[in-house]
């Protein structure tokens, strides 16, 4: 009895001690040793000595997320110049220097100060920054002699500044890691260019790969308004400073943007219910993306792949020939030269990302009239725009010469711009918009005499939504707002009679297979367009508004990784979605087939597992909806002509079972041989339990082997366990398809084992999400090891498989599985 009280005694004086020794501040005759740390007063932040992988040696100081996201570093001092062991020291070495010592007393990083000090003192401050100051100065609140917001690494945090002193030349910018367990300065930076009208650029070296733009009053104008929601962003520009700095609206919630070893920005906000960092936007959307892809005086449309590039109003290609295979670069030229003189005029574009403003010049009091006058008095002159967007708009912002990196795909978060062109172009296109308002009402009328009623009218919808999107109004931005909103509300709605004539009534023959929520059925529309529908079972359990709100939601989802949805049919008890028809069925039909397979060279099948990650990353973090798939496995990847890969069936279990407030379920839905531990055990889904199918589909796209039914005659594992073995006995290679044949990239190859192994560890936490998934396949840095996978052998499936009885075992790969209470 006596030890034990003494024991918790002991504890709890322990614990006492522990929490005391829990400080935010170091004094001179301090010092903090590997293993020591510093923690912010509101508990937020922590610094102290880490390795960036478990795996690694070496040792950094840095500041780190303690209360969420535990261990997610933001700050790191020593960045080229790791401890090789732990026996590192912080201390302030004289007058409010802080050193970095190693083992042997040599200084391996330290701090700057403006000014010597008498008392110095650091502070981790609640915001994540560590300050020095003079204790004896009389206002320490703004003297800081010295801060590690000066200089950020990788993370930028609320509190921080990206911008340039313009007296002194300090500069305060984002540099990424070298890679993700190497946090020495990597190719990337985001600062501000000043070069004309300030803007954020994401550079390489010297070159920019991606432009936020430049400010408007609101935010940047690369940006859309609804990604930087949960912060405020403050931009300064006078003759002393240009910078911007950001806070939280509400300081509950935890926010952070980076710069990814691959140059990628991030902003990131902590979600308590994921317990992970959800995306709300990164800087690569899409291929529009890429600093100035379509050359100069083109836009960009991250909708209209494999379209994306068009020349501007007025504008024609460059090299026609080049332009039309796919290389836009060398970007379009003026169909009519300029005259330079008062005839020439100016074109008014909506909804777009402003050109790149390195050769540009602001005045901000002059009003949008004078603006134009000041632009027609300069041949060089080739744009003009309210350089503030707020009130109705304000200032003038003028471009010389070439315009570039533009896009026309940012609808409300676009902005306008007038584009000088010659008189003779302006009057051109006047008539062109004359001559498709007549092809409108010929259209409108026609239907009217057709007048067959809802049989011709959803088909004419289809037919008069694609003229719109691809006709000559594309560029035409005076279209009604009206007809605005009823193009991006409006869903086609296909009448039960043209699916039935179009699939045969639903013929057995059409059948192309029985997916998780009901048969699919081939079907030819009258005009002649070839769409894929599936048939909902009935047990959906939702109302009919419910249904068709969410299928709208679903039809926005829209990626090139992504299967299109291209309408639905409700009618009585009948639901049916009518989705873009994809040529080469499925993946399953091609990796799982001796003969096929060999039609998928490793280019394909890296192409396939990229677009695959893509498409998955899109649902869980670039779309507005943060879908959770459930459902991923080879029978639900697609293929079109070119064997790109669309994802199927997204969108569905949310639509079938509401939104889940809890991240879990009582009815389980998706396919064994895919299916988490976690998942197809407790029912807990999570954004990590696809990423477990997804590196179950790279084994099986490398390996060309099932997953579940795969035999071995020297073990019982299946392919996670076998793929596992080999990996632990330095043999990956063995696992890669015969039907490669020679053809090989080893690294590459290894790269995504690797990278699958990772993705089918046995704990969530220890997968990586989606981001960081396609981080890693596009880069060539080291990744971490890969633990134990979940599901080892078919053994430790739950017992819950046996009642399944409506999955014939030869296809189980095949057979969705619904099971009510797994427990
Ligand atoms: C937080 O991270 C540190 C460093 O990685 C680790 O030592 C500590 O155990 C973690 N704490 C919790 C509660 O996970
Ligand atoms: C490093 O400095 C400490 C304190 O000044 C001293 O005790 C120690 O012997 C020194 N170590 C080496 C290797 O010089
Ligand atoms: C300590 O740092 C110095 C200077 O960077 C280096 O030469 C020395 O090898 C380091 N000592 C150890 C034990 O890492
Ligand atoms: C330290 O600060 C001074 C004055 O601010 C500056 O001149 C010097 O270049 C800085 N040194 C380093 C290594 O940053
Ligand atoms: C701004 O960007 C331009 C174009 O890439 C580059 O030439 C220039 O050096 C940059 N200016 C600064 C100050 O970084
Ligand atoms: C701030 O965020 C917290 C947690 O998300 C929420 O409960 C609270 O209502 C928010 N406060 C305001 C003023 O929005
Ligand atoms: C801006 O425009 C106003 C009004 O035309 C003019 O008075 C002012 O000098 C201009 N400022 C600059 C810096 O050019």
């Amino acid at each position: 009895m006596e030890t034990i009280s003494f024991f918790l005694v002991y504890l709890l004086v322990f614990s006492i001690l522990r929490t005391a020794t829990a400080v935010d501040t170091l004094f001179p005759s301090q010092s903090i040793k590997d293993g020591e740390t510093l923690v912010s007063a509101d508990g937020n932040f922590e610094l102290g000595f880490f390795s960036p992988t478990v795996s690694s040696t070496s040792r950094f100081l840095g500041i780190w997320y303690k209360k969420v996201s535990n261990g997610t570093v933001v700050w790191v001092s020593n960045r080229e110049t790791p401890i090789s062991d732990n026996k590192g020291v912080l201390l302030f070495s004289n007058h409010g220097i802080l050193s970095l010592l190693n083992s042997t007393n040599s200084t391996v990083w330290s701090s700057n100060t403006s000014k010597a000090a008498q008392e110095p003192v650091a502070h981790l401050l609640n915001s994540g920054n560590l300050v020095v100051k003079d204790g004896k100065d009389k206002n320490p609140a703004e003297d800081n002699l010295w801060q590690s917001f000066d200089y950020p690494c990788d993370t930028f945090l609320p509190g921080m500044k990206i911008g340039k002193n313009l007296v002194t030349g300090f500069e305060w910018f984002l540099s990424s890691w070298k890679s993700i367990d190497d946090p020495a300065p990597g190719q990337y930076f985001v600062r501000i260019n000043i070069s004309g009208y300030p803007q954020l650029v994401i550079e390489k070296g010297s070159k920019i790969v991606y432009r936020g733009g430049s400010w408007n009053g609101l935010h940047f104008t690369g940006m859309k308004a609804n990604a930087i929601f949960p912060v405020k962003l403050e931009f300064k520009l006078n003759e002393n400073e240009v910078y911007y700095t950001s806070e939280p609206k509400n300081s509950s919630v935890v926010t952070r943007t980076m710069l990814n070893p691959s140059g990628f920005g991030q902003i990131l906000i902590w979600s308590d219910k994921l317990r992970d960092w959800e995306s709300l936007s990164t800087s690569n959307l899409d291929q529009c993306s890429n600093y100035a892809l379509c050359g100069a005086y083109a836009t960009c449309n991250g909708n209209d792949f494999p379209g994306v590039c068009s020349c501007l109003e007025g504008f024609t290609p460059k090299l026609v020939g080049k332009w039309n295979s796919g290389v836009w670069y060398d970007g379009c030229v003026r169909r009519t030269p300029l005259v330079c003189n008062k005839r020439d005029s100016y074109h008014k574009h909506t909804g777009l990302k402003l050109p790149d403003t390195s050769h540009s010049k602001v005045n901000k009091t002059m009003n949008i009239k004078e603006c134009r006058q000041l632009c027609l008095s300069d041949c060089s002159c080739t744009a003009y725009t309210n350089s503030d967007i707020r009130e109705g708009g304000s200032g003038c912002l003028l471009w010389f010469g070439d315009l570039l990196d533009m896009r026309d795909d940012w609808g409300q978060d676009g902005q306008d711009l007038y584009i000088r062109l010659a008189a003779s172009e302006i009057a051109n296109i006047a008539r062109k918009r004359q001559s498709t308002e007549k092809e409108r009402v010929a259209i409108i009328v026609g239907s009217v005499i057709i007048g067959m009623g809802m049989l011709i009218l959803p088909v004419l919808c289809i037919r008069w939504r694609k003229r719109n999107k691809k006709g000559l109004t594309k560029k035409n931005h005076t279209m009604d707002s009206d007809e605005k909103e009823n193009e991006e509300m409006e869903l086609p709605l296909f009448t039960f009679g043209t699916i039935a004539n179009a699939t045969n009534n639903f013929s057995v023959d059409n059948l192309l297979g029985k997916g998780g929520f009901g048969p699919v059925y081939k079907g030819t529309l009258e005009e002649g367009q070839e769409i894929a529908v599936k048939r909902l079972s009935k047990n959906s359990g939702q109302g009919l508004k419910e249904f068709k709100n969410e299928v709208i939601l679903i039809a926005k989802l829209q990626h090139r990784n992504l299967v299109k949805l291209l309408g639905c049919c409700i009618q009585g008890d009948e639901k049916l979605l009518i989705y873009e028809y994809m040529a080469n069925k499925s993946l399953d039909y091609f990796i799982f087939d001796q003969t096929r397979s060999k039609l998928l060279d490793w280019s394909k099948r890296v192409n396939i597992i990229g677009g695959i990650a893509r498409g998955l990353l899109y649902l869980h973090q670039d779309s507005r909806l943060r879908i959770i798939h459930r459902d991923l496995k080879s029978g639900n990847i697609l293929l079109d002509n070119a064997m790109n890969p669309k994802i199927s069936d997204f969108g569905l279990a949310r639509t079938f079972w509401g939104e889940q407030t809890e991240a879990k379920t009582n009815r389980l839905v998706g396919t064994y041989g895919y299916m988490s531990p976690e998942y197809a055990i407790d029912g807990v889904f999570s954004m990590k339990s696809d990423v477990f199918s997804f590196g179950v589909l790279v084994l099986e796209i490398v390996s060309g082997k099932k997953n579940r039914g795969f035999s071995h005659p020297d073990h019982e594992h299946n392919l996670l366990g076998h793929a596992w073995r080999l990996w632990t006995e330095k043999r990956p290679m063995e696992l890669i398809d015969d039907a490669l044949g020679d053809f090989r990239l080893p690294s590459e190859v290894l790269r995504c084992i690797h990278v699958g192994l990772l993705c089918v560890q046995q704990r969530p936490e220890d997968r990586p999400n989606m981001s960081s998934v396609i981080l890693m396949l596009g880069s060539e840095s080291a990744l971490p090891q890969p633990k134990q996978p979940g599901f080892f052998t078919e053994r430790n499936l739950p017992e819950a498989e046996s009642s399944t009885s409506n999955c014939k075992s030869s296809s189980a790969n095949e057979c969705t599985v619904t099971l009510l209470e797994p427990r």
